[in-house]
C-alpha cells in the first residue's frame, strides 16, 4: 500500500491506510454517454487513526462535485425510510430536548424535506439546510424552511442572527460526509442552546466490520464513525456523547445525541457500546487489517458467482442502483457483460448509466416485463421491502444473489 503519509482530519496525527478499493467514480455520479470520455475517477483508499479511531478516506473528491444540482439521491423513494423519519420525529418531539417555549429545529442536509415536514406541519419554528439544490427545492415545495449551502461556522453565525439558538440540531446520513467536520462541531457547539442536542445517525462502523459490507465506503462517506471516533471528535469541543441508539436503517446505522458537557447524564447505553467496541477491537488496527482480507474475500467469492452463473447462461440483473453498487462494481470490475440493467424506481437515474462500469439504468418495469433468471441485490439495506415487492419474481423461480453479511443465492 501507498506509503505517503496520510493525516487524520480530526486528531491530525498519522493514518494507518488499510484499504484500497482501487480507481472509482463518484459513488451518485450516474452518466449519460457523452460523458464516457471524461468521466471523474479518483483513488478510493481507506485509513484508521489509532489515536482519534476514525476510519476515514485517505482523498475525497471535491465535495461540490458530489453536491450539486443534479443530485441524484431523493430519501422519500423507499416507504421504509419515510416511515423511519416519521419515527425519529416522534422521538424528537417526546425526548426531554425541546423547550416548551418557541423550540427551533434545525436540520443539516434535509434532503427533499423527509423528516423536517413533520415538524412543519405542526408549525414548529425550522429550518433546513441543504446544498443540493435541486433537492432542497423540493424540500421547500413541501412546506420546509429550507436553504440551499453548504453549512459551516460562518452559516452558523448567519442562522444565530437571523434565527437564534436551537433546542436540537438533526442530521442523518449527512454527518459521514463532510470532511471539514470539525469546523461543523464547533459551529454546532455554537449554535446549540445551553440544553441544546445535536443528534445524528449514519451508517455505523461495527456493521461494516461485521457485516463486510465495504460498499459503504465511497466518495461520500468521508467517515465511518464508531461511539469511539465520535466520542474522540466532539470532546474537542467541550462536548459530550450522552446517548447512542443502534437504527436497523443503511444496513446498520448509530444514532448519535450530543450535548454540551455536564448537561445531561452519560447514559449506560454510552458506557456500553465504548465496552463492546474494545471487545471487537474497532479502536485497534489489527481488526482493519482483518477486515481487508475479508473484502478481498468478499470479492473473490462474488467475481466467482457470477462467472459461473453467466458460463452457464443465466440472465443477470441488479436490483437498485445504489451508490453502494458503484463501490462493489468498480472494485470488482464488473460490467454490462455480466450484469444486463439495473433496475431502479428513481426518475433521475432511469436512462442514465452507472458511474464507471455503464451498466444501464432502467425503470422498474423492466424487471417486470422482462425479468432475468438472478436478481443482485445492491439495494440490500431495504431487502425487506424489496421482497415483499417482489414476491411474484421469487414465486416465479426468479433467484436473488446477496453479498452481505456474505456472498450466497437466497
Ligand atoms: P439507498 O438505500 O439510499 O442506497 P445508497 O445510499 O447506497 O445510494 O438507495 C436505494 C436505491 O434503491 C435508490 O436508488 C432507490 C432504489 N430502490 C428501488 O429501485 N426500489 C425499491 O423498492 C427501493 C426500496 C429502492
Amino acid at each position: 500500500m501507498v506509503s505517503q503519509n496520510y493525516i487524520c482530519r480530526i486528531s491530525e496525527s498519522s493514518l494507518m491506510p488499510f484499504l484500497d478499493l482501487g480507481k472509482q467514480p463518484l459513488g451518485n455520479g450516474f452518466v449519460v454517454e457523452s460523458d464516457f470520455t471524461h468521466e471523474y475517477f479518483y483513488s478510493m483508499m481507506v485509513g484508521f487513526s489509532p489515536e482519534s479511531k476514525m476510519v476515514q478516506l485517505l482523498n475525497q473528491p471535491n465535495p461540490e462535485l458530489m453536491f450539486h444540482s443534479e443530485y441524484a439521491f431523493y430519501s422519500s423513494t423507499s416507504v421504509t425510510m419515510a416511515q423511519h423519519f416519521s419515527d425519529f420525529f416522534s422521538s424528537v418531539m417526546n425526548s426531554p430536548y425541546l423547550s416548551k417555549d418557541d423550540p427551533f429545529v434545525i436540520e443539516l442536509g434535509c434532503n427533499d424535506g423527509i423528516m423536517l415536514k413533520h415538524f412543519a406541519k405542526r408549525g414548529i419554528k425550522h429550518l433546513g439546510i441543504e446544498p443540493s439544490i435541486n433537492v432542497a427545492k423540493v424540500a421547500n415545495e413541501n412546506g420546509v424552511n429550507t436553504i440551499s449551502e453548504f453549512f459551516s461556522s460562518k452559516l452558523a453565525g448567519d442562522i444565530l442572527t437571523n434565527f437564534g439558538k436551537a433546542d436540537v440540531f438533526l442530521a442523518a446520513n449527512v454527518m459521514c460526509h463532510i470532511p471539514h467536520i470539525k469546523d461543523v462541531a464547533l459551529a454546532v457547539s455554537s449554535i446549540l442552546k445551553k440544553t441544546g442536542v445535536l443528534i445524528f445517525e449514519d451508517p455505523y462502523l461495527g456493521d461494516v466490520i461485521e457485516k463486510t459490507s465495504y460498499d459503504q465506503i465511497y466518495d461520500e462517506h468521508v467517515f465511518l464513525f464508531s461511539a469511539h471516533s465520535v466520542k474522540y471528535l466532539f470532546n474537542l469541543y467541550g462536548m459530550d456523547l450522552i446517548d447512542v441508539q443502534w437504527q436497523k436503517t443503511h444496513g446498520g446505522s448509530m444514532r448519535y445525541t450530543i450535548s454540551h458537557s455536564g448537561e445531561y447524564p452519560i447514559s449506560d447505553n454510552v458506557i456500553n457500546l465504548l465496552e463492546k467496541e474494545k471487545k471487537i477491537g474497532l479502536d485497534k488496527s489489527g481488526t482493519f487489517d482483518s477486515f481487508r482480507v475479508n473484502v478481498e474475500r468478499s470479492k473473490f467469492e462474488l467475481t466467482n458467482l457470477l462467472k459461473k452463473l453467466k458460463s452457464e447462461g443465466k440472465r443477470i440483473c441488479g436490483y437498485g442502483a445504489t451508490s453502494k453498487s458503484t463501490t462493489i462494481l468498480n472494485y470488482c470490475g464488473i460490467g454490462k457483460e455480466t450484469i444486463d440493467y439495473i433496475c431502479d424506481i428513481t426518475p433521475i437515474k432511469q436512462g442514465k448509466f452507472s458511474p464507471g462500469m455503464h451498466i444501464p439504468i432502467l425503470p422498474h418495469k423492466t424487471f417486470i416485463e422482462n425479468p432475468p433468471d438472478y436478481a443482485l441485490l445492491f439495494a440490500w439495506n431495504h431487502a425487506e421491502e424489496i421482497m415483499a415487492k417482489e414476491k411474484n419474481f421469487t414465486d416465479s423461480g426468479g433467484k436473488w444473489i446477496v453479498h452481505v453479511p456474505e456472498v450466497k443465492i437466497l
